[in-house]
């Protein structure tokens, strides 16, 4: 492992965010999760090791919804599921067969009808290796994405920066060539990217690199120019 220490960080009202340490594809790269506040408890989407931040997540409030956010985001649900075993997982279906240990509620559209209407859940169709639902957090106009691009530039590590550069997705929104090849049903993510970019937001939290505070609709547009039906 790599720098397992974290801090939440406040991005806006009601809106928090982790950073921990993990190698992924034998790489040390970061994941981030973030924490909404919604008037009845705490939304938990891709959840990092608990321990270091339990004090500060219980601080915020209580823990009432846990997402998985895609069918690779769900390292670290065991835990928290123990910690808060009333809050219900929210992740894609094919997640069951993956990681049977989980007690998996419903699909992150179902757990919109739970939490209501300040985060909206929109599944990306077309790519069912990754089975990726993005959330619009209302009230900061902030947009969450897990792999569905990333934000890597130069503060990853060198190892990171270099696979970016070689995938084509450095410096910038955006995601790599081995993921493009993915999008299977090219038309039905076009039609999910468009009404993704319909919403009203400004900054896009992915799940690694850095938070684009403003400027988020443009970024994401540019990431996917090269998708069309
Ligand atoms: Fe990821």
């Amino acid at each position: 492992m790599v720098n397992t220490a974290c801090e939440l960080k406040r991005l806006a009202d009601g809106l928090w965010a982790a950073e921990t340490g993990l190698r992924a594809l034998g790489m040390p790269m970061t994941t981030r999760m973030t924490i909404a506040r919604l008037p009845s408890g705490l939304w938990v989407h891709s959840p990092v090791p608990l321990v270091p931040l339990r004090a500060a997540v219980d601080d915020l409030g209580q823990v009432r919804w846990r997402v998985a956010p895609n069918l690779m985001h769900h390292l670290y649900q065991a835990p928290w599921q123990a910690a808060y075993p009333d809050s219900p997982l929210f992740a894609p279906p094919g997640l069951a067969a993956k990681r049977p240990d989980l007690r998996i509620d419903g699909s992150p559209v179902a757990g919109a009808a739970s939490w209501g209407d300040d985060i909206l859940a929109l599944p990306v169709a077309g790519n069912p290796t990754l089975d990726e639902t993005v959330f619009l957090h209302r009230p900061s106009g902030s947009l969450i994405i897990t792999d569905l691009a990333v934000n890597l530039g130069p503060e990853a590590h060198w190892m990171v920066r270099l696979y970016a550069r070689l995938m084509g997705c450095h410096g910038r929104l955006s995601l790599s060539y081995l993921l493009k090849l993915l999008y299977r049903d090219r038309q039905a993510a076009r039609a999910s990217l468009d009404r993704i970019l319909s919403l009203d937001f400004d900054r896009v939290i992915p799940a690694h690199g850095p938070v684009i505070e403003t400027g988020g609709k443009a970024a994401l547009t540019a990431a996917f120019a090269w998708l069309k039906p």
